[in-house]
């Protein structure tokens, strides 16, 4: 970590300000186990923070009121006055800083400039949540810096309504909660109803998650994230004008979709299907984990690609490709297409002494059939985000 991203983060930092930074922090991208589409519809998912990093070099500029953020990897620089009123520009990194940064201009709290490099190991349009990692990195920097005296849940809240108001993804709050809550070797069940969560061990036994990269890029700007939202919003209404009384999305009953199929139409009906049967999966995979049934964990892997592929329509041909293939591999308990979908990575359970053999074959046939080379990514399940205070001293 430190050749990769620290050390270029530093010397970039020390390169461009003519200073040392005061301080580092990392913000990490995220996995999801299971629980995909679910987190806007109260459900429960099972994500967890990983060892891919943004790097913040970081330093506080009492006497001006302009803070200057530099994106390493993009060669971008973007500064702004912290007295004067935000709004969205036209870099995108940019802004989900500054639509963490509005919502915390406030009388109450004092900004002055700052001094800010950037760099990072998450791929960007992977399904890795890099935009999380860099909202929810900005949040808790401005937090420490600044005193705001903001909660872990407060910053996670913060990240995903600068992705509503500045980005214009009307995402969910797993990615969020998944960089910010993170904790070494643990998966978190989180209940996106009432933000309540619990922590298990990642124990695999003899298991590995791995990623395979399709390589196909993807922003939910423009890909189908938010349309399928709208489906959804669709088939809620309907449920809930024929149940008023039903309190949570989970709590309706596949008996009571199917009895407004016709009102609701068959988009909407697909997808709620496939959500209420996703939140159910959840649990029953948390259960698995709990009580070292990882092959069963693989089978629902396995359901909720199908889920996602067939009714939430949200896959693509390469990643049903991906799937499809490794599932036919030997070792491998279960595979699906991870995060919003079209495009980015699979997540696959595979064990650990077949693994190299499976990414062979796999990357060999995804060549030959679409002319892309895969990327494979081992990740740790590691802590959410935090500042780095080991030494970092080139
Ligand atoms: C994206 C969103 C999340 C979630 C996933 C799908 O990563 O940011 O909120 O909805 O897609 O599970």
């Amino acid at each position: 970590m430190h050749e990769q991203l620290i050390n270029p983060t530093l010397e970039k930092f020390r390169a461009e300000f003519k200073e040392e930074p005061e301080h580092i922090f990392l913000s990490p991208g995220r996995i999801n186990i299971i629980g995909e589409h679910v987190d806007y519809s109260d459900g429960f998912v099972l994500p967890a923070a990983i060892d891919k990093y943004i790097c913040f070099a970081v330093r506080k500029l009492p006497q001006t009121n302009l803070c200057t953020i530099i994106a390493k990897d993009l060669a971008q620089e973007y500064t702004f006055d912290v007295t004067t009123e935000i709004k969205p520009v036209r870099q995108m990194w940019a802004n989900y800083i500054l639509g963490v940064f509005s919502q915390l201009q406030k009388p109450e709290n004092q900004f002055y400039g700052m001094e800010i490099v950037f760099s990072s190991t998450i791929p960007m349009g992977s399904g890795l949540s890099s935009s999380a990692a860099l909202e929810c990195g900005f949040a808790y920097i401005l937090n420490e810096l600044f005193d705001l005296q903001l909660s872990k849940k407060e910053i996670a809240v913060i990240g995903q309504k600068s992705e509503h108001t500045f980005a214009g993804v009307q995402c969910g709050i797993m990615d969020q909660f998944a960089s910010v809550f993170g904790k070494e070797n643990k998966v978190i069940m989180l209940d996106c109803h009432t933000l309540e969560h619990q922590y298990f061990d990642a124990d695999l036994k003899g298991y590995n998650l791995l990623l395979f990269d399709s390589c196909v890029k993807h922003t939910h700007l423009t890909s189908g994230y938010n349309e399928r939202r709208k489906d959804v919003e669709h088939g809620k209404k309907v449920l809930w004008e024929k149940f008023p009384d039903v309190e949570k999305f989970r709590d309706f009953t596949t008996t009571m979709l199917n009895s407004v199929k016709e009102e609701m139409g068959n988009v909407s009906y697909k997808r709620c299907l496939y959500l209420l049967n996703e939140i159910k999966r959840v649990e029953m995979a948390a259960k698995a984990i709990s009580e070292g049934n990882i092959e069963y964990v693989g089978t629902l892997l396995t359901e909720t690609h199908a889920g996602l592929s067939t009714e939430f329509e949200v896959s693509c041909n390469e990643l049903d490709f991906l799937v499809n293939n490794t599932l036919q591999q030997e070792g491998v308990l279960g595979a699906r297409i991870m995060g919003g979908g079209f495009g980015g990575c699979s997540i696959n359970l595979i064990q650990e002494d077949k693994a190299e053999e499976v990414i062979k074959n796999i990357s060999k046939k995804y060549l030959e059939s679409f002319n892309i080379q895969m990327k494979v990514y081992q990740v740790k399940i590691s802590d959410g985000i935090k500042e780095y205070t080991n030494e970092y001293i080139i």
